[in-house]
């Protein structure tokens, strides 16, 4: 399975929500995390990994067809039994290497087709043309992260519809403090996937600066929680439910859909309650 992960602008928390993601994905498949941010990786410097194995390396002996398991000569390993293939720190390294890791012999679709594995793939911010595209487009989903203030929800204003046309199927992720989850899917006219709290002790163990604890019940990991099994429903023995024909045409997911899942998050009271702009309207930030 394929997830994907992006922003439309800002740093919304792409690169935490994988490894968090990854970490709350069920471990009975192999998690691997890479890192396609076109602006350059940041994985290796926030957990001390060695330079090579990784991207670069991987791009180099891809430039011709390839056994795809070659891929896993080229991963580190991360805190919580996951596996990384790290970019490269320079935009203009990563973009190299993603032009060819992109292309549709890249090895990277062989792995992420195997039942047994779950990619995560981290393609940073999606301007328009980003050499990470394709990989959006042969995603089994993706997770389109967004702030809510009003300068970022501007930005999602513009490029939303676009991105979810691109994508096969693309679920909106709003992510901390700002305008309520509600007053943002009244403007855009789209359903939310899930709310991902403002959780700094979290964020801090997926960034590689406090120790990789026990996964806690409350905040960041609760809501990621219930993002993974959702998604993750499809790679298990079960049948999929039945997706209803608009999922292929209207960036998120259903808002029924995800009710039946449970995926649904709001956001805490304390952040419902204690932020200025509760009662804003939604006119103002996205006319
Ligand atoms: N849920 C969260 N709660 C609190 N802080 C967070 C959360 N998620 C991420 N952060 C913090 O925000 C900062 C940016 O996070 P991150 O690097 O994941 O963003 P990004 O969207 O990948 O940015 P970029 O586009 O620059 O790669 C980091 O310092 C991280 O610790
Ligand atoms: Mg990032």
């Amino acid at each position: 399975m394929l997830i994907a992960l992006a922003s439309v602008k800002g740093s919304p928390g792409v690169t935490t929500l994988a490894v968090a993601l990854a970490a709350g994905w069920p471990a009975d498949v192999r998690r691997l995390i890479v890192e396609c941010d076109p602006a350059g990786g940041d994985l290796a410097q926030r957990f001390g990994l060695a330079a090579t194995p990784g991207l670069l390396s991987l791009a180099a002996v891809a430039r011709q067809p390839v056994d795809p398991d070659i891929v896993w000569n080229h991963v580190q390993p991360l805190p919580g039994d996951l596996q990384v293939i790290p970019g490269p720190s320079g935009g203009q390294q990563a973009r190299a290497a993603l032009s060819t890791l992109t292309s549709p012999t890249s090895p990277l679709y062989g792995i992420a087709r195997r039942p047994a594995v779950a990619m995560f793939t981290d393609c940073g911010r999606l301007d328009p043309g980003s050499p990470a595209e394709p990989l959006i487009r042969n995603a089994d989903f993706l997770l389109l992260i967004s702030g809510t203030y009003s300068d970022e929800l501007a930005h999602l204003a513009t490029r939303v519809h676009d991105i979810g046309h691109a994508a096969s199927r693309a679920c909106l992720v709003l992510a901390g403090r700002g305008h309520p989850t509600h007053a943002v899917e009244r403007e855009l006219g789209i359903p939310v996937m899930a709310r991902i709290p403002h959780d700094p002790n979290a964020a801090a163990r997926y960034t590689g600066r406090a120790a990789a604890g026990r996964r806690r019940a409350g905040g960041l990991d609760r809501v990621v929680g219930a993002v993974a099994l959702a998604l993750s429903g499809g790679t298990t023995r079960e049948p999929s439910p039945p997706v209803p024909d608009f999922v292929q045409q209207v960036p998120g997911i259903p808002t029924q859909l995800t009710a039946a899942s449970g995926v649904r998050v709001l956001p805490p009271p304390t952040v419902r309650n204690g932020h200025p702009h509760a009662g804003a309207s939604g006119k103002e930030f996205l006319s």
